[in-house]
């Protein structure tokens, strides 16, 4: 039997919404097995309050990086290259905790934007007792290239990459946020924004 072009997406599209819906449980057991202390934490109930980017938050914030960090983990897996989950779900749920307070600590927004990733490392240190400095690394430079110090490994990277696509599209107005994920949902981060 022939199929048509409409068979023929209406397979893609099932197989893509199926994909989607593993990949969201496999999100989910992630964030739960690494970041459940975060999540406990008295920490993330303010981040889960404290403004960033328009009409986002701190805790909203962290969470998209950690998703789109786990779906670029999971894109490179299949293509043979492994990243560590456990490390990219500490960094990315922590990367941002020492923003929590900006208006009371910090003169001015290029302040924050300096001292904001120095001051989440004693916050993911005390959510982390056993943290490994890489991690450490990863949040203290994951501004980069604001900052001096580019990744030395690829979950330092995969948090920048998901830290810049995180914070661009939650800088556009809603109208734009949309064609922004769908643009990047087809042409280089297959299904994350979908998920989201
Ligand atoms: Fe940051
Ligand atoms: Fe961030």
């Amino acid at each position: 039997m022939k199929l048509s072009e409409a068979d023929y997406s209406s397979l893609w599209a099932g197989e893509l919404a199926q994909r989607i819906a593993e990949q969201r449980v496999r999100i989910e057991n992630d964030i739960h097995t690494y970041g459940q202390p975060v999540l406990d934490s008295e920490i993330w109930q303010k981040a889960l309050r404290q403004k960033h980017h328009n009409y986002w938050t701190v805790g909203s914030h962290s969470m998209s990086v950690c998703v789109a960090a786990l779906r670029m983990s999971y894109w490179l897996e299949e293509r043979g290259i492994h990243t560590d989950r456990k490390r990219i779900v500490r960094a990315a749920l922590c990367h941002d905790l020492g923003i929590i307070g900006r208006d009371e600590k910090y003169k001015n927004n290029a302040v924050c934007c300096h001292r904001h990733p120095i001051d989440s490392i004693p916050i993911a240190r005390e959510i982390y007792p056993d943290i490994d400095e890489e991690t450490i690394e990863d949040i203290r430079w994951h501004m980069w290239p604001m900052c001096l110090m580019p990744p030395t490994n690829r979950e330092g990277f995969l948090i920048i990459l998901a830290d810049k696509y995180a914070a661009t599209g939650e800088g556009l107005p809603i109208d734009r946020l949309e064609r922004y994920q769908k643009m990047l949902n087809i042409s280089i981060l297959s299904g994350m924004q979908t998920a989201r």
